[in-house]
């Protein structure tokens, strides 16, 4: 007994981090988040002098801005980006711990890196991101995988300046994962990864717990930014000619209320859209507080696009009430009705989860009657992967993977024919596209999106990227239109 508590205490005073804790993560306080500046401390500058970073960016739109933070971050630092991870002095996996699938294939990117870093052993590699803010992985990282050399969580992106700095002066591995609420920091520097559609977070973290998530564990509580720092940087976006912005939440729907003042989402789209940004739209909302307000905002405004994506996840109420969802089928159904309605001509999406535990053959059935009913335009669907700290880890779940495997086949086919069914009413319709770019199979084919988020493939001259052009479309798929641009 004596031996092993001495084990334990020189394990603890060897490791010189704290391990991130998902059960500390969890709580959740009525205070108004903290809200501070970046600054670069001056010994930290010129540090990625000619040096070259990579960043592997896994999962949502959310992280996909956290990794733009981190480039803005190291090209402060005076390094550079590269386009092959064979040049690169510091590699960055930016992971997500969303489902199983996800968090495998970082391990396995890892475990390739290996042999990157006995070719240059003063790579530095870093995991970043919602794994990192489980203690599972940052114990698994640390014990078999010593390649990395820096672990750093979704609320310690601007401690990378004397992570990268302590790591090469001490050639120490270092760790910073707080598993703390969150807190909002403005003045970040940001490099955003396209010069004509941008990522805007409106607010962090979440507060829904839904059971099968990791989200509220790994991001913290739901903290809204000012409004007037949002609509300063969207009129910079629109100053430097940005066509399209995305403001981001988990729940955008709660927007402000953390900030106890009377500012609603609704309020904050109105006043968004008043700056003229061409292209607005936002991710994600939950059917929960999605108010009057909002819908109206969205009628007035037609720079808010036509589309909505309303995650409903099951069709079936006893499910729902177990992921803790906090509506039912019939409520889901009145929204979606409503919003249907109210906003003709708008696209909608979904997300779905299949095999939730011990989801019965009747309770899928009432997910498929669901898709018959709203007829998405689209639909993310996947099969449940139980996460280790959230509730519904611990639920029996006596369903067989095989069964779970099918029920997603037979929904994807459903989602499919109604995807091909929105679409045919684009066919040898003329749609604005905001051009992305070229097809990497074929230089000649362009690719962009309608105002309803529908991926079109064309053809024709005089193309530039960031345009936004008028496209007659020829040929109707399920997931794409294809067409050729038209003068106007
Ligand atoms: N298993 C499967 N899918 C999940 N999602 C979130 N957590 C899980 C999980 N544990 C899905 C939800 C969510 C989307 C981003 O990912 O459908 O809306
Ligand atoms: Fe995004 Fe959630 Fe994945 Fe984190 S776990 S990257 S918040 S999808």
């Amino acid at each position: 007994m004596v031996f092993l508590c001495l084990f334990f205490t020189i394990e603890a005073v060897k490791k010189d981090y704290i391990l991130p804790s998902l059960n500390e993560a969890r709580k959740r306080d009525k205070n108004q988040s903290e809200k501070r500046y970046f600054s670069l401390d001056d010994r930290y500058l010129g540090l990625g002098n000619g040096k070259h970073y990579y960043i592997i960016t896994h999962g949502c739109q959310a992280n996909q801005r956290d990794s733009e933070t981190m480039a803005g971050i190291l090209d402060s630092l005076g390094y550079k980006p590269c386009a092959d991870e064979k040049n690169a002095d510091v590699i960055i996996i930016n992971t997500c711990a969303v489902r199983q699938g996800a968090e495998e294939k970082v391990l396995g990117e890892i475990g390739a890196l290996k042999r990157l870093k006995k070719d240059n052993p003063d790579l530095l590699i870093a995991l970043a991101g919602c794994m990192a803010q489980e203690e599972k992985t940052v114990s698994l990282i640390t014990e078999k995988y010593r390649q990395v050399d820096i672990i750093f969580g979704t609320h310690n992106i601007t401690s990378l300046p004397k992570l990268l700095y302590d790591v090469s002066t001490s050639r120490k591995r270092k760790v910073e994962v707080f598993s703390k609420m969150g807190e909002i920091i403005e003045n970040v520097p940001v490099t955003r990864f396209m010069s004509h559609k941008a990522w805007v977070n409106i607010m962090y973290g979440c507060d829904k717990f839904c059971t099968y998530c990791i989200v509220p564990y790994t991001r913290g509580k739901e903290r809204s930014r000012n409004k007037e720092d949002i609509i300063f940087e969207v009129k910079q976006l629109l100053d430097q000619g940005y066509k399209e912005i995305c403001l981001l939440g988990q729940n955008v729907n709660a927007y402000g209320k953390d900030l106890k003042l009377s500012y609603t989402f609704g309020d904050l789209l109105n006043d968004v859209a008043k700056t003229g940004m061409p292209r607005i739209r936002f991710m994600t909302s939950h059917p929960w507080d999605f108010d009057d307000s909002m819908i109206q905002a969205i009628k007035n405004n037609p720079n808010i696009m036509p589309y909505i994506h309303l995650p409903i996840q099951s069709g079936n109420t006893e499910i729902l009430k177990k992921m803790n969802r906090r509506y039912s089928r019939e409520e889901y159904f009145e929204l979606y009705d409503k919003l249907k309605a109210e906003l003709p001509g708008f696209a909608f999406t979904t997300d779905i989860i299949v095999g939730f535990p011990n989801e019965s053959d009747e309770a899928f059935e009432d997910t498929l009657s669901a898709v018959d009913h709203c007829e998405y335009d689209n639909a993310f669907t996947f099969i449940y992967s139980p996460r280790s700290g959230t509730p519904a880890a611990l639920m029996e779940d006596r369903i067989e993977r095989s069964v779970k495997e099918e029920r997603l086949q037979r929904l994807n086919e459903k989602v499919a024919y109604y995807a091909n069914k929105n679409n045919q009413r684009f066919r040898d319709q003329i749609v604005e596209v905001l051009v992305d770019g070229v097809s990497k199979r074929n230089s000649e084919v362009y690719s962009g999106y309608t105002p309803e988020n529908k991926l079109v493939n064309f053809t024709g001259e005089d193309i530039r990227v960031g345009e936004i052009v008028k496209v007659k479309i020829k040929e109707v798929m399920s997931f794409s239109l294809n067409g050729e641009k038209v003068d106007e």
